[in-house]
């Protein structure tokens, strides 16, 4: 492959693919790769660069995790990031041992501005540090360009070898000017043209899935979220009509998202694939009847999703490969000393094992959610499903407290359209992390046209996130939320009431179940 390429030696840190991830936003490919990837590979993949992650252990400890030292004769540029520094150091015979002080957080740093890595830096700059180990002596052929009060060596560089190493963490955003000094590495320490584009990262992908499925039979479980609408399209565009796309509307789906997918997927859709689109509506709320307890619901849901998708995967037939849509936050990596273990995070509840195909395919399983947005432009998918919010595979399952209905799910479907739209029209989405209407299993009096009612109260809830792993009740317009109210009520049979909930995750959750 003649793209340039950086990889990155995973030690076990936590920020490995949001290094991959940095050096692509410098229009540079990069992949992550075990710290024990074996000199021929590495030679094989021919990288303009190498970058060493953090890492948990001690280099001098009995779990000390280490590559052998000829990865530094290799003429490569090598830039070491927290334990991967006090790697190259204690390597290269330098000397690394515990801090007298442990620095965690926003720490400034005084830079030796003449040193590649830190052009265009300012002479003092705050960087994220996390270290009780500590590189106390440069190896002899390097020297010190960055240092803290507490940390004397805090960068190091051996410019003639092409090897440089920081204490600190530039990939993470409180370390300020860290994009420069990646960009630094990137594009002038190892020469990179950074003409990368993800457009690239969609013809290589769909290049190396044709060589690899070649004429093999292809099943996709497709949801119709961002993920796997990508997923299916990448392998579309590879395969064509060897895939073959499973959609399981469980009834659960928000208004019209069903037709929606189908539209764009189906038989009169844009691509040329196979697509079945099994409706089990039915099958899923005979399930669901009289179960209130969450974890139960998820559980139900999950396992007839599976029952389902194996009944049509039996249908077709063995397979070669299933495609998933797994994306990089999906992927919980244990990493150490072994390729990358992972594990996939699965949208409902996991996918059969008993579902007869060789390999999985995860095209999508190095990319952050913005960058899956981003391939599916490239891929010309309509931006109403590339910019989707996301969606969680129960779906209104958990948007529904209490025993699921037909009848609560017309309820919560309506409210929602009508909120979603509300918010669209007044241009009060832009920027929430998610916004939905839930159907509480409260019912209230209330009185309309003189008479009384007793009837469910909505709940209609927006957040403002960037991780999903923690939020904030958005603050949205009153009237807005007005607007809002008075059309849910007027026209959603079966409410009388609408709530907005305030609170924040934690102590609350996003979704309500
Ligand atoms: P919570 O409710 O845990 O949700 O604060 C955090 C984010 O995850 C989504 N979510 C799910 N996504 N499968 C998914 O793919 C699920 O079972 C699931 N449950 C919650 C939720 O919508 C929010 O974005």
């Amino acid at each position: 492959m003649g793209r340039e390429t950086v990889i990155v030696l995973d030690f076990g840190g936590q920020y490995n693919q949001l290094i991959a991830r940095r050096v692509r936003e410098c229009n540079v490919y990069c992949e992550v790769h075990p710290y024990s990837l074996s000199l021929d590979k590495i030679r094989e993949i021919n990288p303009k660069g190498i970058i060493f992650t953090g890492g948990p252990n001690s280099v001098y400890g009995e779990d000390a995790v280490l590559c052998g030292k000829e990865i530094f004769d290799l003429g490569i540029p090598i830039l070491g990031i927290c334990y991967g520094a006090q790697a190259m150091a204690h390597l290269l015979e330098g000397h690394v041992t515990t801090a007298p002080v442990s620095e965690y957080g926003k720490t400034e740093v005084e830079v030796d501005r003449s040193a590649a890595m830190f052009a265009g830096v300012s002479g003092k700059t705050t960087c994220w540090m996390s270290h009780t180990d500590y590189i106390e002596k440069a190896p002899d052929s390097f020297r010190v360009t960055a240092h803290t009060p507490v940390c004397p060596v805090a960068a190091m560089e051996c410019s003639e070898r092409g090897l440089y190493a920081v204490q600190f963490h530039p990939e993470v955003m409180h370390t300020v000017e860290g994009m420069t000094m990646l960009r630094n590495f990137v594009l002038n320490i190892c020469g990179c043209k950074g003409d990368w584009k993800m457009d690239s990262f969609v013809e290589t992908t769909i290049q190396t899935v044709r060589d690899k499925v070649g004429k093999g039979r292809v099943l996709c479980a497709l949801s119709g979220g961002v993920d796997s609408s990508v997923a299916a399209v990448l392998l579309a565009k590879a395969v064509g009509k060897q895939l073959t796309c499973v959609f399981v509307d469980h009834g659960l789906l928000r208004k019209n998202e069903g037709d929606e997918v189908e539209a764009v997927f189906g038989p009169t859709g844009l691509y040329d694939l196979n697509f079945i689109r099994v409706n089990a509506q039915e099958r899923f709320y005979r399930k669901l009847a009289g179960i209130t307890e969450p974890e139960q619901k998820r559980k139900i849901i999950g396992e007839e999703f599976i029952r389902v998708f194996e009944e049509e995967a039996k249908k077709i037939g063995a397979v070669d490969f299933l495609v998933q849509g797994t994306i990089y936050p999906d992927v919980i990596e244990s990493g150490l000393g072994k390729s990358a273990v992972i594990k996939s995070h699965h949208n409902v509840g996991g996918l059969p094992d008993c579902v007869d195909f060789r390999e999985i395919i995860e095209p999508l399983r190095m990319l952050f959610k913005d960058e899956v947005r981003k391939a599916g432009r490239e891929l010309g998918i309509p931006e109403h499903l590339v910019s989707r919010q996301p969606f969680p595979g129960p779906g209104l399952g958990v948007r529904i407290v209490g025993e699921v209905t037909a009848e609560k799910v017309r309820i919560v479907q309506d409210a929602d359209y009508i909120y979603r739209e509300e918010l669209a029209k007044a241009g009060a989405d832009k920027g929430l992390g998610q916004y939905f209407a839930t159907l509480t299993n409260m019912r209230s009096v209330g009185v309309m046209g003189d008479e009384r009612t007793y009837d469910y109260a909505v709940a209609l809830r927006a957040v403002n996130t960037s991780d999903f792993m923690t939020a904030e009740a958005a603050h949205l317009p009153w009237e807005v939320l007005g607007t809002v109210t008075s059309r849910i009520v007027n026209e959603v049979k079966g409410v009388n009431r609408v709530l907005y909930d305030c609170t924040g995750k934690p102590p609350a959750t996003i979704e309500f179940e």
